[in-house]
């Protein structure tokens, strides 16, 4: 039987899991890679240990199975960039990661030039420096790459894609590249005007193709076995939307990761903006009823930074969890956080706040403040900047949440899956498969490789792992989220 490889390039480590063709997990491996904090707010990878550590882990898990592979998936951390030698093949730079923070002085700059409005309606981001075009800018400015012939600028994906091709195939598709801010998302092309503002040179970007389609085959100098075909990419939350089988207008979904993304379908026309949230390209996939044959579909998206990575800090900083899953215990054995809350503003604050210079705020400890309190709060935390984002969404999308599907590794806990429930006042939903962001880059893979034949097979494949039912009674809810906002107030402008 065979199975579908999606390589997951995340934030923290890389995954190689394969699947069968009913979804599920045959195996995988893991391996984390460095961080780098050269100073604060600025955080960077390097792309060849990337790079290593990805084809390690997909060298071991295809030697551990013994089936055919029948396609390759990529998805990745979104907006990282990295510039790179064609001739080498080496990288010119660290990659500079979403996180980073260093292009915030430039974006408030461009802001006040008046900018804002073409960014807006071209690319459907908001100035921040969480997006890859100041990065690729300071690059070329500040960092030390020269722009030329041999220059390659991409996302994590396409520098996965040109070195499991050997350098032959320097292409991404418009779920990464709408996170770049240099990506026209209506006129599906590299915006000349944006990348005129940033001094991008269009001639070093990668080629855009379709999210699901072959994009090359693996190389002998790759390292893998030559000739399989990697043929879906889509950026790490755009493919958990996928994997959630989220098709229809209006279904969503919450990564609960290093940070959180809540991604609604809104279907293949491009909505107007809407205040405090992010329109970005869900996929391109083959449709022969679409101009063209390519169907794209968009995503209302609220990106909150960070959720997990609080947990981290609490086990990492802190010191006072050895091990993340010991949070959601720690968390449900205080019946409340006794009026403490904990905004995780560590790089800024994302949506709908949209707030660089916002820092992790604690309020309200008093000497009778335990770990457990703390732990709760950052628990907390995670469920009240999801409600922030889906109140954004619902007040303005026309699609009110119903419901949510829940993924990603802080959604093992029950205790954060019912407080969701309780503040949104909807079902929150947890598939059995939670590798949803690898799940969809397989299926996107697959499809184009005849693994499966529609969405509605894929969609056939999505099994309920546990259901949370809002409490019918939204007082105490309501309140703990009103203290929140004041705690939120209180973390911003903390000019640095
Ligand atoms: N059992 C658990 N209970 C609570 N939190 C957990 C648990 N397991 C993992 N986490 C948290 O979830 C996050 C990891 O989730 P996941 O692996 O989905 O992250 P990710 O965002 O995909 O990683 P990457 O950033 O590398 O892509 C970590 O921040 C960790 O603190
Ligand atoms: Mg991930």
């Amino acid at each position: 039987m065979a199975v579908v490889i999606a390589l997951d390039a995340g934030t923290t480590g890389v995954r190689a899991i394969a699947f069968d063709p009913t979804g599920r997990v045959v195996d995988f491996r893991y391996r984390e890679f460095t961080q780098h904090f050269p100073r604060p707010g600025w955080v960077e990878h390097d792309a060849d240990e990337i790079w290593t550590a990805m084809v390690g882990v997909t060298a071991e898990l295809m030697a551990a199975i013994a089936s055919p592979v029948a396609a390759i998936g990529i998805t990745d951390q979104r907006e990282t960039v990295v510039a790179w030698d064609r001739r080498s093949g080496r990288p010119l730079h660290r990659a500079i990661v979403w996180q980073d923070r260093r292009g915030a002085a430039r974006c408030d700059q461009l802001t006040a030039d008046g900018h804002l409005p073409l960014v807006r309606r071209q690319s459907g981001l908001v100035l921040d420096p969480y997006f890859s075009a100041s990065k690729i800018e300071w690059l070329l400015t500040e960092g030390g790459v020269a722009a030329g012939p041999n220059l390659a600028l991409g996302t994590v994906d396409s520098w996965l894609l040109w070195k499991l091709t050997g350098g032959e195939v320097h292409a991404t598709e418009p779920s990464n590249a709408s996170r770049t801010m240099l990506y026209d998302i209506t006129a599906h092309r590299w915006s000349p005007e944006l990348c005129d503002l940033f001094g991008v040179p269009t001639e070093a970007l990668p080629t855009v193709m379709a999210s699901s389609g072959r994009f090359g085959v693996t190389s002998e100098r790759s390292g893998l076995p030559p000739g399989i075909p990697i043929s879906g990419i889509a950026g790490d939350q755009q493919a958990a939307l996928f994997g959630q089988a989220c098709f229809s207008p209006g279904a969503t979904k919450n990564t609960y990761g290093t940070g959180s993304f809540v991604l609604m379908n809104v279907g293949s026309d491009c909505p107007e903006p809407v205040d405090g949230l992010l329109t970005t390209v869900a996929w391109s996939v083959p449709d022969p009823s679409a101009p063209g044959g390519v169907r794209t579909d968009y995503a209302f998206e609220g990106a909150i930074f960070s959720t997990g990575s609080a947990i981290q800090w609490l086990r990492d900083g802190l010191g006072i969890i050895s091990s993340a899953s010991e949070a959601g215990p720690l968390a449900a054995s205080v019946p409340s956080t006794d009026d403490v809350y904990f905004v995780p503003a560590f790089t800024g604050l994302g949506s709908p706040w949209w707030d660089p210079y916002a820092r992790g705020t604690l309020v309200g400890v008093t000497r009778g403040t335990t770990r457990a309190h703390l732990t709760r709060a950052v628990v907390e935390a995670m469920a009240f900047q999801t409600r922030d984002v889906v109140d954004a969404m619902s007040a303005h999308s026309g699609h009110p949440v119903t419901g949510l599907r829940a993924d990603g590794g802080a959604s093992a806990m029950d205790l954060l899956m019912q407080l969701q429930a309780d503040q949104l006042g909807v079902p929150v939903r947890r598939p059995v498969v939670q590798e949803t962001t690898a799940l969809g880059a397989a299926y996107l893979a697959g499809l184009a490789e005849g693994v499966w034949s529609s969405t509605d097979d894929i969609a056939a494949n999505w099994v309920l792992d546990a259901e949370f039912v809002p409490d019918p009674d939204r007082t105490e809810a309501d309140a703990a989220h009103r203290r929140w906002l004041e705690a939120v107030a209180r973390s911003r402008a903390w000019t640095t």
